[in-house]
């Protein structure tokens, strides 16, 4: 029996009992076994949920990179690391090698340290879905520098907050994008954030869609010219356990984004190992996820985890409706992609389309289709298992988080019998648990509760950039001694989870994560704007959409509302980003609010999902006679 791969359910509810009974020791073979290390640590872990303060394999020392390109050199070096499928299909995909993957990263990694960044530094990474973005993360993780990756469909001012909270020195970025038939001017973007970022001394710039761009001198600098003259080797920085690898913005139910902390080892074993497992890859498989590093996923489950695997990684740079519906199928066949794995919301919009987009491809090399980002509803896990995997491939859905940095609740492929819509069981060394209104754990089956993690695992984020009582106050005071999720889930009468959603402010549309807050912040910047709140609705294809409740100024009464719509939608786009845009924008004249003044956005949630028939106890509120009115006119 291979601790490190699962093949069967015995093999999984056997290490499943190890890995709890006793983690240290569990994980501790996990890392000896399957990483190399500079040094090896003194204790494998010491946890604190109070304070709190997690350490895995403290006093170790070791470089992420010699895990993910050097160690596969001799016995990997011309395999293929990374795929690279281009948005235009005419343009040629690429293939880029272990062994010119290494030398990439080992040029940008010279070019950053010519640039003054150091261990511990934090680079921002604004970059559409291109190698150099794998490449530039790579590069930090080579030197010791923090990277920052910020979508790049994020707006300036979106850009310009993060870069400041964690006051990053330097951007990559290219001059711009390609989106299906659109090009999208980066770099313009990247010009406006920084108006706001007088910290910013060096922007390198990727030249990808040769636009006509603004070239601020001593600034910006053309990337390619510094790469084609740095030292193709560099030595890697040896780094602690817990130094930060990286940084990763995520929304809140109030505030600013929080800034996530992930360190260097604990996030490459399980990364490493959750990949192999959740996707049961094999040495000559090639592995599709179609996130955007961005986002978590993407850095997991494209970059890092694949890599410490020596796994072949494809990164795509379109969207699944450019030149038609038919892209991710003919990308499948193309490149002949055996492990499949994207988010709900692409399966909803496919399945709403011609299914002669999907038939008229060659799909036979799927062996595991993979769903993540929301819960997948019963419709699109049956076209997507007919369809796609036609009845043949497992769906794994994998239920986790920016926060847990690695897949947390799954079926593993062939291992676990699926259901549709849930996660099923926890991942190896995972330890859930449900807590009812009074805070205490729901124990046994059919049950359903606000989901928890109960023992430290080793991707967990240790904190929150800068503000470490935020991440206590956010994930560590709601229950004792327990990682709060802000999700809510149920176990049915066979063990298995099924993620109920969220329990908080968040809304997740379209898979993105969106706090309430940003978006309200726009909004209500508009001239013409007193107060807004939004909520979300259910939408067919977006999982949920934005609803938006705005109370006028005065002033602003005899405007013309369309108008004023899409004045608001344009204010959204430009503070948050496109996909932070409302659906539907009801004007109203109040809101409704408890006595202290808090706005009750579970009735207005109910009203925006017209389910209005149980609205609860509306007389404690400040204003109930807005509830009446505000239904009357709900859009
Ligand atoms: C939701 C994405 C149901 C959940 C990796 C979580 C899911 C939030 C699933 C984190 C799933 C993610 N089923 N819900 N399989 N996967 N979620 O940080 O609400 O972008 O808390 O991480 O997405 O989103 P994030």
């Amino acid at each position: 029996m291979s601790n490190y791969h699962i093949k069967h359910l015995e093999e999984y509810y056997q290490v499943y009992r190890k890995s709890v009974r006793n983690p240290e020791a569990f994980w501790e073979e996990i890392a000896e076994e399957h990483f190399v290390w500079r040094k090896r640590w003194d204790t494998v872990l010491s946890w604190d949920f109070k304070k709190p303060e997690i350490k895995w394999f403290e006093g170790a020392k070791l470089n992420i990179t010699e895990n993910c390109l050097d160690r596969h050199l001799p016995t990997r070096g011309e395999k293929t690391a990374i795929i690279f499928e281009p948005n235009n299909p005419e343009e040629e995909a690429l293939h880029i090698t272990y062994r010119q993957l290494h030398e990439r990263v080992c040029r940008m990694a010279n070019v950053l340290l010519d640039h003054g960044v150091k261990k511990g530094d934090r680079v921002c990474i604004y970059l559409p879905m291109i190698p150099e973005l794998s490449v530039a993360l790579l590069a930090c993780a080579r030197i010791g520098a923090i990277h920052s990756v910020v979508f790049a469909g994020f707006s300036s001012h979106a850009l310009s907050t993060r870069i400041n909270d964690s006051d990053c020195k330097i951007v990559l970025t290219s001059d711009g994008s390609f989106r299906g038939n659109k090009a999208i001017d980066l770099k313009g973007i990247v010009d406006k954030a920084l108006e706001a970022c007088p910290g910013v001394a060096n922007v390198l710039v990727v030249n990808r869609t040769g636009s006509d761009i603004h070239m601020e001198p001593t600034r910006d600098k053309w990337l390619q010219p510094l790469l084609d003259e740095a030292y193709a080797d560099c030595v890697a920085e040896i780094m602690d356990a817990e130094d930060p690898l990286f940084i990763l913005y995520t929304s809140g139910s109030t505030g600013t984004p929080k800034g996530m902390v992930h360190t260097t080892a604990g996030y490459m074993v399980y990364t490493a190992y959750t990949f192999k497992n959740v996707f049961q890859y094999t040495e000559n498989d090639v592995y599709w996820c179609t996130a955007d590093i961005g986002w978590i996923t993407g850095h997991s489950y494209i970059v890092y985890g694949p890599l410490a695997n020596g796994a072949t990684t494809l990164m795509f740079e379109g969207v699944p409706s450019y030149p038609d519906f038919g892209r991710f199928w003919e990308v499948v066949e193309k490149h002949k992609v055996n492990q499949f794995y994207t988010a709900p919301t692409a399966i909803r919009a496919l399945a709403k389309e011609n299914l002669e987009y999907v038939e008229k491809y060659d799909l036979s090399s799927l062996k595991v289709l993979g769903s993540v980002g929301e819960p997948i509803n019963e419709e699109a896990w049956h076209w997507y298992n007919n369809n796609v995997g036609k009845k043949n491939s497992p769906i794994v859905d994998t239920w986790w988080q920016t926060e847990t940095g690695g897949i947390m609740i799954t079926p593993i492929p062939y291992v676990t019998p699926t259901t549709p819509t849930y996660a099923t069981l926890p991942f190896i060394g995972i330890q859930p648990a449900l807590m009812d209104e009074n805070a205490k754990e729901v124990k046994g089956n059919q049950v359903e509760g606000r989901l928890c993690v109960k023992f430290p695992w080793p991707s967990i984020a240790r904190t929150i950039w800068g503000n470490h009582d935020r991440y206590r106050d956010t994930y560590f005071s709601a229950y004792e001694n327990m990682y709060f999720t802000g999700d809510g889930a149920l176990r049915d009468a066979v063990g298995y989870y099924r993620i109920t959603g969220r329990v908080d402010d968040v809304i997740i549309v379209s898979g993105h994560n969106l706090g309430t807050a940003p978006i309200e912040d726009a909004i209500n910047e508009h001239p013409a704007v007193a107060e807004s709140a939004i909520v979300g609705f259910p939408h067919d294809v977006k999982g949920n959409a934005l609803y938006g409740y705005v109370i006028l100024k005065e002033t602003g009464e005899s405007r013309d509302r369309d108008n004023l719509r899409k004045e608001i939608n344009q204010q959204i786009t430009e503070h948050v980003g496109p996909i932070a845009k409302l659906d539907k924008i009801q004007f109203v004249n109040g809101l409704p609010k408890t006595r202290s003044g808090k706005i009750m956005r579970r009735i207005l949630r109910k009203i925006a999902s017209n389910d209005t028939s149980n609205l609860g106890d509306t007389s404690t509120l400040l204003n109930p006679e807005i509830v009446q009115e505000i239904m009357d006119n709900s859009l």
